[in-house]
């Protein structure tokens, strides 16, 4: 089974969830080596050490699992930050607020597995140097802090450029940004699933390998001819793309796909 229905469905095989497991399955392991120890030694181990522990099994297990690199360090630090966070004996309004700004900024990552990481201005740069003469309609499906989309409206006057996000926050804080520069780059709030692509002559992606293939299917039921596909760093197996970009010397390719 790879959903369990309570309270809400939750995939197995979300990123999120599989760290989660993980974080079980070493606890599991801590405390069968504590029970070891207890009984060859008589003692128990102090608390820090066993959040050591805790983290590094975590973290040897999520390498072990293939998971994204990114994952490492959360998972090494998780126990021993919540020791010492404990320790320090904080206020309890300052876990409801850390908790609420990960909300806000990673809002339904464990559904999209699709997190929020930037590219930066050789990308922006790259994207601009692609885009057709002719004034025409962009857009950056889950635009994060809205950099690139804030990037083209500067550069070409001539076109608009749109971004849609569905974590709040990093939403506000590009329609915040647009507002004060005086942009008129346009951030919505939602799902760019439930969005129609039919009026937009360039789609930019910057998603994750799950999010490709129904991408693809989007692209070609809804974009019009002429259109283009960009996806940075992440490409579709079975649908070469027509052109290959590399922004960053040594880094993540810039795939291109025109609809014909
Ligand atoms: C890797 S970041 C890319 C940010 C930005 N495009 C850039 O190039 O810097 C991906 C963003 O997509 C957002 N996202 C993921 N799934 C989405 C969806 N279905 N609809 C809208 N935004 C989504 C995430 O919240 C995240 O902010």
């Amino acid at each position: 089974m790879s959903f369990l229905s309570f309270p809400f469905p939750v995939s197995l095989k979300a990123p999120a969830v599989r760290a989660l497991l993980l974080q079980l399955l070493s606890f599991v392991i801590v405390v069968a080596g504590v029970l070891l120890f207890w009984r060859a030694a008589g003692q128990v181990l102090p608390v820090w050490l066993l959040a050591i522990l805790q983290g590094s099994i975590a973290a040897t297990l999520t390498r072990w699992r293939a998971m994204a690199s990114w994952w490492l360090p959360i998972q090494l630090f998780f126990a021993p930050a919540l020791v010492l966070v404990f320790g320090w004996q904080l206020p309890s309004w300052i876990f409801l607020l850390a908790f609420l700004l990960m909300l806000g900024l990673y809002w339904s990552t464990y559904r999209t597995q699709v997190p929020l990481y930037l590219s930066g201005q050789r990308v922006w740069h790259a994207v601009n140097q692609l885009l057709p003469e002719r004034p025409l309609r962009g857009i950056d499906i889950g635009s994060g802090l809205g950099g690139l989309v804030l990037d083209l409206a500067r550069r070409r006057p001539d076109s608009r450029f749109f971004g849609i996000e569905l974590a709040p926050l990093p939403w506000l804080f590009s329609w915040l940004r647009a507002r004060l520069r005086g942009s008129s780059a346009c951030f919505l709030r939602g799902d760019y699933q439930t969005l129609d692509f039919s009026s937009f002559d360039v789609v930019f992606a910057y998603l994750s390998p799950v999010a490709m293939p129904p991408l693809w299917a989007k692209f070609q039921a809804e974009m019009p001819v002429g259109a283009l596909l960009v996806s940075y760093e992440f490409a579709i197996e079975e649908h070469p793309a027509d052109e290959i970009h590399q922004p960053i010397k040594a880094g993540p390719y810039l795939y291109v796909w025109h609809k014909h």
